[in-house]
């Protein structure tokens, strides 16, 4: 075998570690640091945001980046819904960033930090715990997650994307 065939080997390897090490440390501490809470306020920080009085739909980059990634922002509302409303138990809908593949991903996140995908920058989150529809809505979160739609703040989503492709 060759010395760079080794080299390249012996580098995946390493990625491979460290990606598993990395993954195992950040599930890990949070549960023993209080860093669950962390995460909780960074996405409640981002929904406050995300929502307004006004109508706003994509536009711009963000609505080319829509398009690239999930074909129109229709296939695009209607994966972010099932997402979130099919979150098991408590949790959230995400919309990200991520730059290692350049690409806009919807992510289900169980709680505030399980199967999370690392490297993502959140754009666009939907609280799906019970407390944010309870009072409103009972048990129906599909209600829930179907009329947030109308009060998304996209403008917001927009300068999050902006922010993330920098
Ligand atoms: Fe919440």
């Amino acid at each position: 075998m060759s010395t760079i065939a080794s080299l390249a080997i012996l580098i995946l390897i390493l990625l491979f570690w460290s990606k598993n090490f990395i993954l195992f440390t950040t599930y890990r501490l949070p549960v023993d640091s209080g860093l669950v809470h962390l995460s909780s306020h960074i996405l409640h920080t981002i929904f406050w945001t995300n929502l307004t009085n006004k109508k706003t739909e994509p536009s711009g980059a963000l609505l080319r980046q829509i398009e690239k990634d999930f074909g129109t922002y229709d296939k695009l509302k209607s994966l972010m819904a099932k997402t979130a409303k099919g979150v098991d138990g408590n949790g959230w809908g995400i919309l990200g960033y991520l730059p290692a593949t350049e690409k806009l991903t919807v992510l289900q996140c169980e709680n505030h930090e399980k199967l999370t995908q690392w490297g993502v920058i959140p754009v666009l989150v939907i609280d799906v715990w019970e407390h944010s529809y309870y009072l409103k809505y009972r048990n129906r979160r599909t209600e829930f997650v179907d009329n947030l739609f109308s009060i998304l703040n996209w403008d917001n989503v927009a300068e999050r994307f902006a922010k993330a492709v920098k």
